[in-house]
């Protein structure tokens, strides 16, 4: 959804107005942010602050009698009564939680998972007096090492910026500002999720090439969408913090990209500066962040601090505050927050609303990878006596995920409670089996879990992470189940497999985890990632067949952490690994395949790809031009399932070497038992575009090879046409 020009004229003419009333002090104030007491910022502090009009924004208060009362004193005794935006890290749920973002591109259907998953987060936040959430997380990752993969939406630069632009959608709805909407947020400007070694906040070295092609499309899909904020990153770029990069901050953002809209700090990312060691002390630090184009500082006060002097020292151009503060201004504006500045408390009855829940259950079961099911040990008939093992089997925390906001975990379904809901509680045993991260009782627990085996009629394993293991600073160098789980598993497997009880793994965690050392010893396992409020239910439902499951992978599962970074989309090399010889770019020790392939998934029917179609052979070098691709899916198994149809291109010969596969469209369609359907794609030539090496976007002349596919590492149908 683009803002109307005539809104955002409108905006302005309000802006310039106030602006005429407001002293320096003021309009800096308007640029700064303050925070609750992690980000330094305690109340009173507050209450020295506000009534020179210093605080601009809130960030991470919520509740509507609260922020009404502080939003009240503003608006009463500040000079020009300029009520504040409350913002929020609103990333899957406000209090109805949601799948992680990373879990939630696992359903390949942004549409309607990430979309109605962003609206009901924004009713709630909305009802709690939160105006701008700090989401989408759009950052690309190709190291699951890095533990804030869970909050973006996978490696791949197409499927993110479909998720980023249905994410925005779903949070500002069908007009920005209106009631029960959140000011969207992309961020982090720009390739975060590089960080060298997987380790947070360190270092991003790429090329531009990278950067514009696979780092950046994302955040142009959500600003498309109508995204009027935008965070820039921790980390420095090829040297220089993102925070200070002008080329970052101007050239590709403002200019390249269009961007309108308020550029906000992270939080403490302008005093970091120091530490970057690209300027001595803060006042510097604030001279190089405004300078690049940071508009607001986040949650911290040293632009209140510094920019008046700056101005006066003539290190900040006064015109440039003037432009930064009529566009925060606007967007307070669009925000809505001048015409309702408060919300009415009663609002807050739609928290965990059976609506919400309802949505929460239906988004979740659309989101788990069946990755194996070997003799089609799943679903799970009825009448079975199952025996639930493992640490987050009666977890409510593991299933909600990390940033899950002011959820509740006692409002949640976990696994246990889920299967009992399902199953009856009396075909349900639970044995905890061991902890999470290890303790001393765990060898002793994993004996009794192997023990229970006796009983059952089949073993179900929740294992995985617990929702502080990935996320912000929650980088691992080690990606395997962690503690004693996979003793666990070995254990259990083995006393099963000694009593002929099939066993099925589950995997709660925030990124992909190394499965590649026990995958033999279970029959099915299902990545199920971090569900949300009705995570249980939603397991319930694929494991007993109520819902034939549907995920496919976002991102490569590892067979180890050498492997890493681990991404389809790779480049050919000069000696491609064929088996031929021993000059090949392999390693020694290990496939270099994944465990698992991008797009990988399962499901417990089958389907037939037959008839690729290409409207025409050629295409010309109008940007416009395009060809249309059709392919007949059939599904040719006894249950009504959906099928994600992957569309990828290969430019054969490029004046750049090329990727091997990019996927470039996907649908996700649901087939009765039997039931053909004609899927459609159009590939325009601008799709096909990359940045060459003088830096222009270019789409060559030359073949192209179009392939229907499974997942990224399947190919079942091909064709070919020519650009000229
Ligand atoms: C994170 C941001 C987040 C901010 C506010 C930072 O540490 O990097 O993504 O929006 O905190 O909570």
């Amino acid at each position: 959804m683009k803002i109307e020009t005539r809104k955002i004229e409108q905006a302005k003419e309000f802006a310039e107005k106030l602006m005429e009333k407001m002293t320096l002090t003021e309009k800096v104030g308007q640029l700064s942010q303050f925070g609750n007491s992690i980000y330094g910022g305690v109340e009173s502090f507050f209450e020295d602050h506000y009534p020179e009009g210093k605080v601009g924004s809130y960030l991470s208060i919520h509740g509507a009698q609260k922020l009404n009362g502080v939003q009240k004193r503003l608006m009463e005794e500040t000079p020009n009564h300029i009520p504040a935006l409350f913002a929020y890290d609103v990333i899957h749920g406000f209090k109805t939680t949601f799948p992680t973002p990373l879990t939630q591109s696992f359903s390949w259907d942004p549409w309607y998972v990430a979309k109605e998953s962003a609206k009901v987060a924004a009713k709630e936040a909305y009802a709690a007096g939160i105006r701008w959430t700090f989401a989408p997380m759009v950052d690309i990752s190709r190291d699951p090492r890095w533990g804030r993969i869970m909050e973006g939406y996978g490696e791949d630069t197409y499927l993110t910026s479909e998720f980023s632009a249905a994410t925005v959608e779903g949070f500002q709805g069908d007009e920005i500002g209106a009631e029960d909407t959140l000011l969207a947020c992309a961020k982090h400007f720009v390739t975060y999720g590089a960080c060298i070694g997987g380790r947070d906040y360190n270092s991003v070295d790429m090329s531009l090439q990278t950067l514009l092609d696979v780092y950046v499309p994302p955040f142009k899909a959500a600003f498309d969408a109508g995204c009027f904020t935008c965070m820039p990153a921790f980390n420095d770029f090829n040297g220089v913090p993102c925070t200070c990069n002008k080329y970052l901050l101007q050239d590709v953002l403002r200019k390249e990209l269009g961007f309108k809209g308020v550029t906000i700090s992270d939080a403490g990312a302008i005093a970091e500066l120091v530490p970057h060691n690209v300027c001595a002390n803060i006042k510097e630090a604030v001279e190089l962040a405004f300078n690049a184009g940071i508009d607001i500082i986040m949650a911290f006060d040293p632009y209140n601090d510094n920019i008046p002097a700056l101005v006066e020292e003539g290190k900040i151009d006064i015109k440039d505050v003037d432009a930064a503060v009529e566009r925060v201004l606007v967007l307070k504006f669009l925000a809505g927050i001048f015409e309702k500045p408060f919300v009415d408390e009663k609002k807050q009855e739609c928290f965990f609303s059976p609506e919400h829940r309802r949505v929460s259950r239906e988004v979740a079961k659309r989101c788990p990878v069946l990755l194996k099911n070997d003799n089609g040990i799943l679903p799970i008939d009825e009448n079975k006596k199952i025996l639930l093992v493992g640490p987050i089997g009666d977890d409510p925390k593991a299933i909600l995920g990390g940033w899950a906001g002011p959820c509740e975990p006692a409002q949640t379904i976990t696994v246990l409670a889920g299967l009992e809901n399902r199953f009856g509680k009396e075909n349900v045993t639970f044995s905890m089996g061991c902890s999470i991260e290890g303790s001393e009782e765990d060898n002793e627990n994993i004996k009794k879990a192997a023990d229970a085996v006796s009983e059952a009629d089949i073993v179900v394993f929740a294992v995985g992470e617990h929702s502080g293991m990935a996320g912000e600073a929650n980088s691992r160098s080690d990606i395997s189940l962690p503690g004693m789980q996979e003793k666990l598993i070995e254990a259990v497997a083995e006393a099963s497999k000694q009593k002929g009880v099939p066993c099925v793994a589950m995997i709660f965690s925030g990124r992909p985890l190394t499965i590649f050392s026990w995958r033999d010893k279970v029959d099915a396992i299902l990545f199920a990632g971090q569900l949300g409020t009705e995570g249980g239910n939603a397991i319930a439902d694929i494991i007993s067949g109520d819902y034939n499951p549907s995920g496919r992978l976002s991102c490569s599962i590892p067979c180890s952490e050498g492997q890493i970074p681990c991404y389809y989309n790779s480049l050919n090399t000069g000696r491609p690994a064929l088996g031929k010889w021993v000059f090949e770019s392999k390693y020694r020790d290990l496939q270099i395949e994944p465990a698992y392939a991008f797009g990988y998934g399962l499901s417990y029917t089958t389907f037939e790809y037959t008839d690729l179609k290409l409207s025409k052979d050629k295409m010309s070098q109008d940007p416009d031009d395009y060809i249309s691709v059709s392919v007949d899916v059939k599904n040719t198994g006894d249950r009504a399932g959906e099928e994600v149809v992957q569309l990828y291109i290969r430019d054969m010969i490029g004046s750049r070497a090329r990727p091997m596969k990019e996927l470039k469209g996907f649908d996700k369609i649901m087939l009765a038992p039997g039931e053909k359907k004609t899927v459609e794609f159009t590939l325009k030539n601008s799709d096909l575009a990359f940045t060459d090496w003088n830096m222009n976007k270019v789409t060559e002349p030359g073949n192209f090879t179009v392939m229907i596919s499974k997942n990224a590492a399947e190919s079942v149908l091909f064709a070919s046409f020519k650009v000229e």
